[in-house]
């Protein structure tokens, strides 16, 4: 009797589309250079980011330069959440976040505990979702960072994210939210603007089948290109939005060396999402 094998685990990974393959390729093999040099092959490697970095920016209703390539998910939520907890920290040292995140978001509040960071874990109800009142009464004064999921990875509740953007910025206009939107890639609406949030960690191969690889894109403050680099680092001490203008952030060495980190940043947002390698495949179905 033939035996049959059927794959039933697309929410963690999906296998390669024939389409992302034969879009990758170039890359691996032609078009391998370093982006950031001069030469022909580095010249079509730049190419293909920039077409990956607009093509995500498209999507998520965003600037190119607001996005910044992770390697994955987990980097994106650590980015997100390490991101914002250093470079506001004079601000406050209080994080809230779910009960039912990832481990990419759990471990990485944990890590932050652990570095004398105070972190609230909302709980939710029988299905998942988010107890939103006790969300308001978690975020205080000194909480910089609200870290809710967008789509679960268990049970696939799916959050109301502008729900909770409107109860953060109704108890504390400065406290910054972040949603992991990687369940969510292909199966719901990710304008960033229309959920109001100001980072969001994005990866394309749960969902859409698409390459695997991701990337990350943030935004920090209008006034300030570098904010981005800062909220990387996690140097920068200012409130955002009194963060100074370009001029005036001492330069760093990294800031120029990794073009796929590159972002010029201009509101507190964050988001990750495919990379230069599914640039063709993402075109029309994202
Ligand atoms: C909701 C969610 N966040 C984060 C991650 C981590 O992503 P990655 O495996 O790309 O690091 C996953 C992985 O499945 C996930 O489902």
């Amino acid at each position: 009797m033939e035996q049959r094998r059927a794959y039933f685990d697309h929410a963690a990974t999906t296998p390669p589309d024939p389409r992302v393959i034969e879009a990758m390729l170039p890359y691996l093999t032609t078009h391998w250079g370093n982006p950031s040099s001069i030469y022909d092959e580095a010249r079509q490697a730049r190419k293909g980011l920039d077409w990956a970095r607009r093509t995500v920016a498209a999507v998520l209703g965003a600037k190119p330069n607001d996005i910044v390539f992770t390697s994955g998910g987990t980097e994106s939520d650590n980015l997100a959440l390490r991101g914002v907890a250093y470079a506001s920290r004079q601000r406050g040292r209080h994080i809230v976040t779910s009960a039912i995140e990832h481990h990419a978001v759990l471990h990485a509040a944990e890590r932050l505990e652990q570095e004398g960071f105070r972190v609230t874990l909302v709980p939710v109800d029988r299905q998942g979702f988010v107890d939103l009142d006790a969300l308001a009464e978690a975020i205080t004064p000194e909480t910089t960072l609200v870290s809710v999921m967008y789509a679960n990875n268990e049970v696939g509740t799916i959050e109301p994210i502008v729900e909770v953007v409107r109860v953060v910025k109704q108890r504390n206009p400065h406290t910054a939210v972040h949603t992991d939107a990687v369940q969510a890639a292909g199966a719901l609406p990710l304008e960033v603007d229309t959920l109001g949030v100001d980072l969001l960690s994005l990866r394309t191969s749960c969902t859409a089948r698409r390459a695997s690889a991701c990337s990350t894109f943030g935004r920090a403050h209008r006034s300030s290109r570098r904010s981005w680099g800062a909220l990387r680092s996690g140097t920068a001490a200012q409130e955002p939005r009194t963060w100074p203008a370009l001029s005036a952030w001492p330069r760093r060495s990294s800031w120029r060396t990794k073009s796929s980190m590159r972002g010029t940043p201009t509101a507190a947002r964050c988001v990750t999402s495919c990379s230069m390698s599914c640039r063709r495949a993402c075109e029309g179905r994202m």
